[in-house]
């Protein structure tokens, strides 16, 4: 079988040669698409593709649509946002995640986030320190878990919300859970999002909750830049002059943000949260692994377009 490494941002070199050996050792064949510059590169790319591994990489319906071979997706990563489910149902394509294989890198980058906020950007104006506030999380799933764990540790105290765990399992990972949104956003010097992007997530996080937020917040985004309501986050921040917003997932009105809000705003020039070594390896080498698993014996567990 053809599998494509498709990956505009390419992985770690150690987990695309990890990931060559374990497609090579089943008899299939590795092909890499790296770094291209436009869609277009990719919808070409795939015509002869039997099994795609990709990360951010848009699978639109017409990539489905040029690779008549394809049978399998697998996104290294946990969202698949990125992926016409419905397409690929079409087509008959199973798509895949790798859930929880790039958490930690993630869980790091929003505690590293928030210290820079709290410290202006590493410039020599005084900051805050993190010690002894409280940190919300928004989802408490792998990489909420992590972020709450390193915060506790950090001497932060915990709070989170999740829509699809009791409040005795949010407690039973370490937080203080919270029934509503609202109340997270009000009492959490700090609120961590780690919502995928949905239907029902897009654009839900706007000038109300933002501005129900305690005096100096920092609001920290390593989700998807689709939740927030970007213009409500502008109001927001000329609203409420103490508050502060960095991202890994660069919002769309953010040249303007940074012209009128300077240090209180940062977003990483591209999406770097999943970005070390330990998440390319693991996410990498989790997607080959359930590839090959597939076409031997037909195993499904990772599949997200039942
Ligand atoms: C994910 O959903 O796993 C992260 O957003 C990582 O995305 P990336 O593989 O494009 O860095």
């Amino acid at each position: 079988m053809k599998v494509l490494l498709a990956t505009q941002k390419p992985f770690a070199a150690k987990a695309v040669s990890g990931i060559r050996e374990i497609v090579e050792a089943a008899g299939h064949e590795l092909v890499l698409f790296e770094k291209y510059a436009d869609q277009s590169e990719l919808v070409a790319a795939v015509s002869d593709a039997e099994a795609l591994i990709i990360r951010s990489d848009k699978v639109t319906a017409e990539v489905i649509a040029a690779a008549p071979k394809l049978k399998i997706v697998v996104r290294a990563g946990a969202g698949y946002d990125n992926v016409d489910l419905a397409a690929a149902s079409a087509a008959g394509v199973v798509v895949m995640n790798t859930p929880g294989q790039n958490s930690n890198a993630v869980a790091e980058l929003a505690i590293a986030m928030m210290i820079f906020m709290c410290r202006n950007q590493f410039t020599p104006v005084t900051g805050t320190e993190i010690e002894g506030r409280t940190i919300g999380i928004q989802a408490f799933g792998n990489v909420g878990r992590l972020v709450g764990a390193k915060a506790k540790a950090l001497g932060l105290k915990v709070k989170a919300i999740d829509p699809f765990l009791t409040p005795e399992k949010i407690a039973e990972g370490g937080a203080e859970p919270v029934s509503e949104l609202k109340e997270l956003y009000q009492s959490c010097d700090f609120v961590s999002v780690h919502i995928p992007a949905t239907p029902q997530t897009v654009g839900s996080i706007g000038y109300e909750l933002i501005t129900s937020m305690p005096k100096g917040a920092v609001l920290v985004n390593t989700a998807r830049k689709e939740v927030i309501d970007e213009a409500g986050l502008e109001k927001a921040l000329e609203d409420r002059p103490d508050l502060k917003y960095v991202t890994d997932v660069m919002p769309d009105n953010y040249a303007t943000l940074q012209e009128k809000f300077g240090l209180r705003v940062f977003a990483t020039p591209k999406k770097m949260g999943a970005q070390t070594a330990e998440a390319n390896v693991n996410a990498g080498l989790a997607a080959a692994r359930q590839i090959v698993a597939f076409f031997a014996t037909g195993e499904r567990k990772f599949q997200v377009n039942k």
